[in-house]
């Protein structure tokens, strides 16, 4: 079984304290460092783009996880890579050359996600199962922190670890939205190993650093 890993969304950081937010995240021992870019168009709100990318760098040894959820993303791939992204997810329903936009992420020396909105059905990625080192299951329709969990993703991700297992495919999947203290153990259960939160990480009621800690405490429950 791989390290279940936690990947705080900075998209619900203080941005005007960035560099502390991300010093709490390291020191708290969280795994990755995930970061929602938008478009105004794939989805109908407008975050970060490489500049954002590049300034997480310069302060934090975190893997950078960059969820692109932007139209053609292959016309950026490379700024993101040259940024300091560790991993670069592209959407499924962005990319017709899906097969071509893999190696493309692969070629710039990145590891490479296929997203799946959930009204999209699993199929949809069957063809490249074996290409992608991970798949993120979008647990809300992309595009805002802060919703309500779709709690019929969860049979998705099922869908989604059996065909990886019948490949005997070690690729990881993740899971995007509405995670928290209640939705991560159904996910982890469903197959998930890799838990994005923006809202129960950085608007804690308790704090960040208390955010992070109760999500940890459910990775490790058995
Ligand atoms: C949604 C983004 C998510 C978002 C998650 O479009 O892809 O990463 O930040 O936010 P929460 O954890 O608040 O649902
Ligand atoms: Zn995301």
């Amino acid at each position: 079984m791989p390290k279940l890993l936690l990947a705080p969304s900075i998209l619900s950081a203080d941005f005007t304290r960035l560099g502390e937010e991300l010093a709490v995240c390291e020191s708290s021992n969280a795994d990755w460092i995930h970061i929602d870019v938008m478009d105004g168009r794939f989805v109908p709100n407008i975050t970060m783009g490489p500049f954002i990318v590049e300034a997480c760098k310069r302060v934090t040894k975190l893997p950078l996880d960059v969820h692109l959820m932007i139209e053609k993303p292959e016309r950026h791939l490379k700024a993101f890579a040259k940024a300091g992204a560790d991993n670069i997810t592209v959407h499924i329903e962005a990319c017709p050359h899906i097969h071509r936009t893999i190696q493309h992420i692969h070629s710039l020396g990145c590891t490479a996600g296929v997203a799946l909105n959930p009204g999209t059905p699993v199929g949809a990625i069957e063809a490249v199962l074996g290409d992608a080192d991970l798949f993120l299951m979008m647990s809300v329709n992309p595009g805002y922190s802060g919703q309500k969990f779709i709690s019929s993703t969860v049979a998705k991700v099922k869908e989604i670890r059996k065909r990886l297992t019948a490949l005997k495919s070690s690729a990881r999947i993740e899971v995007d939205g509405g995670i928290d203290a209640e939705t991560l153990p159904k996910m982890k259960k469903a197959g998930a190993d890799v838990f994005v939160a923006a809202t129960a990480v950085f608007k804690h009621p308790k704090g960040t650093k208390a955010g992070i800690k109760i999500l940890q405490a459910k990775l490790r429950d058995t």
